[in-house]
């Protein structure tokens, strides 16, 4: 790890809430990811202040996801295909992940966190995998992660990069980049539906898998910012706020919290499962930046 004197750019390791974590510093970013799950939780800016959203009544524990942040998907998405006992969204975002170090590129700091197909993960996923989260911190931030296949069959998986983005009202927020994208509602149960023209509007609990792999933009007028979710070999976008009722039946969610959050996440989910022959490595990047309105 290189931490130089003076230099602003450095990765340090810290405890946070009870868990190992790193607070990576950049010219002007600050970002903190916990070891549990790989997960980002917080990436703010000097311009922006914070990007990301975490509940108050987030738990850190082990077994336990944290609620908001920038959990990872992996290697199903929502309820497990075939075995509804399962964890949903996998079981990344509960995992240990183990630090690997981190350097500095540029303008910017890189971490890597890993975490391998072990004795533990056998019995949830049968196969042998290597997933490593890089997380690059500049003016914007950049995760990606990367799976390969060290086992000697293919594989099949899902990902998604399950960003919760902080803003002010999702009620007066529009979203932008999927006119005219097909989608899976997973509140009305409609599949094929497809976005008609202009920006996406909030008007209750919204629960949809996007056919997309373009950029998303969420314009917080409030907050006069604009919020950048770029996607890199992802070809599935989930848009996602549980608005007040499925709020209230998450122990981990605040009751008046859900007006302030909205997850655009990068994601590879059914049809769009990424096949792993042995020995080859797919990675899913998602990047997250702000502009002033
Ligand atoms: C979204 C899903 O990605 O995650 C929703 O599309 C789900 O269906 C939400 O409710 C939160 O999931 P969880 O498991 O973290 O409560």
């Amino acid at each position: 790890m290189q931490n130089p004197a003076g230099d602003a750019r450095h990765t340090e390791q810290i405890d946070a809430h009870g868990l190992k974590a790193l607070r990576l510093r950049a010219c002007g970013s600050e970002a903190v990811v916990y070891l549990h799950g790989a997960q980002v939780a917080s990436f703010r800016t000097s311009e922006h202040g914070e990007l990301l959203w975490v509940s108050e009544k987030a738990v850190y524990a082990a077994g336990k996801a944290i609620r908001g942040g920038v959990p990872i998907c992996f290697p199903w998405f929502g309820a497990h295909p075939t075995q509804s006992e399962l964890p949903a969204h996998g079981f990344a975002r509960t995992s240990s992940f183990r630090f690997e170090g981190s350097e500095i590129h540029g303008d910017n700091v890189v971490a890597t966190l890993l975490l391998e197909s072990s004795p533990q993960t056998q019995p949830l996923f049968a196969h042998d995998f290597r997933a490593r989260l890089r997380v690059q911190l500049g003016r914007e931030l950049s995760l990606q992660l990367e799976v390969e296949n060290t086992g000697a069959d293919a594989f099949d998986y899902e990902v998604a990069l399950h960003t919760y983005l902080g803003v002010s009202d999702v009620r007066s927020v529009e979203l932008e980049g999927l006119a005219g994208a097909s989608y899976d509602d997973k509140v009305t149960g409609e599949r094929g539906c497809r976005q008609p023209d202009g920006p996406l509007r909030f008007v209750g609990e919204t629960d949809r898998v996007y056919d997309s792999s373009a950029r998303i933009s969420v314009i917080d007028r409030a907050r006069q910012r604009r919020l950048i979710v770029d996607k890199i070999h992802s070809s599935t976008s989930v848009v996602w706020n549980s608005w007040f009722e499925k709020a209230k039946r998450m122990s981990d969610f605040g009751d008046d919290e859900w007006p302030g959050m909205l997850c655009v996440e990068a994601a590879n989910v059914s049809p769009h499962a990424v096949r792993l022959a042995p020995e080859t490595r797919h990675a899913t990047t998602t990047i997250i930046s702000a502009e002033t309105l």
